[in-house]
């Protein structure tokens, strides 16, 4: 039984850096005409209203989009414009989630692949995005769904793995799901979203990916504050396979200015590492 509900956590410092990745990578992938496919497993209910009694309960996005002025940051203007392109009205009332953020880069000739197994988010999912014989929303397992799905046709992908770390198991079972998908389809980017909640769990992944047959891997992350046994999550991060030949460079300068405006204590905390080479 799934209990994690995004919509109240929406537009919060772990979905600023998933999402800025997530248009750094869309806005290299359209650069070629080729088609490609976009697979998100864990697609979430897709938009999220900052206003609903949901958000209004934590707040968070004021920790998160709310503290980011557009004018600081003008090399997240695809980022912005993804925003605003939601929020016509020129407030931000609307957070677009990754579904959303996938939808507004879609051409003609390319495909997404939306999973959510929550039955409620997966009903406003499929509302929020509306009908398109471009995009396919399924309500099932993104992990056994992505397997499915590779190689795909277009051999041209961005796998989004996002899930809400609920299960007892989920780091393991999100390796397995990757290391799999990648013996299917090795040239595919995939970014794998974690947060720090536990961080020998996710030094437990990183030793895993290390060893294993993955080469390209690289690591971002962005904290409110230090490591904690007490705090909940205090950073998070993405494991990104196969980026962008920009994308650590652009990471680099932006998570120290992105940590220092986030962050709640003295101490930037953000992460940009190589994890495995070419
Ligand atoms: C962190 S949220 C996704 C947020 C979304 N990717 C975004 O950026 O807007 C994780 C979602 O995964 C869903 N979920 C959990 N386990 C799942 C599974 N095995 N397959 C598909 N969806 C799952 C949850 O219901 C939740 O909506």
């Amino acid at each position: 039984m799934l209990s994690y509900r995004h919509s109240f956590h929406a537009g919060n410092f772990a979905d600023i850096l998933k999402h800025i990745v997530l248009v750094e990578i869309l806005e290299h992938l359209v650069k070629k005409d080729a088609p490609y496919e976009y697979i998100d497993t864990h697609a979430g209910a897709g938009l999220f209203n900052l206003e609903s009694v949901y958000a209004k309960k934590l707040e968070e996005h004021t920790n998160g989009i709310g503290k980011l002025k557009p004018g600081d940051f003008p090399e997240l203007a695809g980022y912005f414009d993804v925003i605003n392109s939601y929020n016509e009205s020129g407030a931000l009332k609307l957070y677009p989630g990754s579904p959303s953020i996938a939808k507004y880069f879609l051409r003609p000739q390319d495909r997404a692949w939306l999973c959510e197994m929550h039955p409620q988010d997966y009903t406003s999912l499929k509302q929020k995005i509306g009908k398109s014989k471009k995009i396919r929303v399924s309500c099932e397992d993104g992990l056994k769904g992505m397997s499915a799905l590779l190689p795909p046709h277009s051999r041209r992908a961005l796998v989004l793995i996002d899930p809400s770390y609920e299960l007892k198991n989920e780091f393991e079972q999100v390796f397995d799901a990757v290391s799999k998908a990648h013996k299917k389809f090795s040239t595919g980017i995939y970014a794998v979203w974690y947060p720090v909640v536990d961080r020998q769990k996710v030094d437990r992944l990183k030793k895993k990916l290390i060893a294993s047959e993955i080469k390209n891997i690289q690591r971002f992350e962005l904290g409110l504050s230090p490591d904690s046994d007490e705090r909940g999550m205090t950073s998070a991060g993405l494991f990104v396979i196969n980026p962008p030949w920009n994308l650590f460079d652009k990471m680099s300068t932006l998570l120290p200015r992105l940590a220092q405006v986030i962050g709640d204590t003295n101490e930037k905390c953000f992460k940009c590492d190589i994890i495995a080479k070419e």
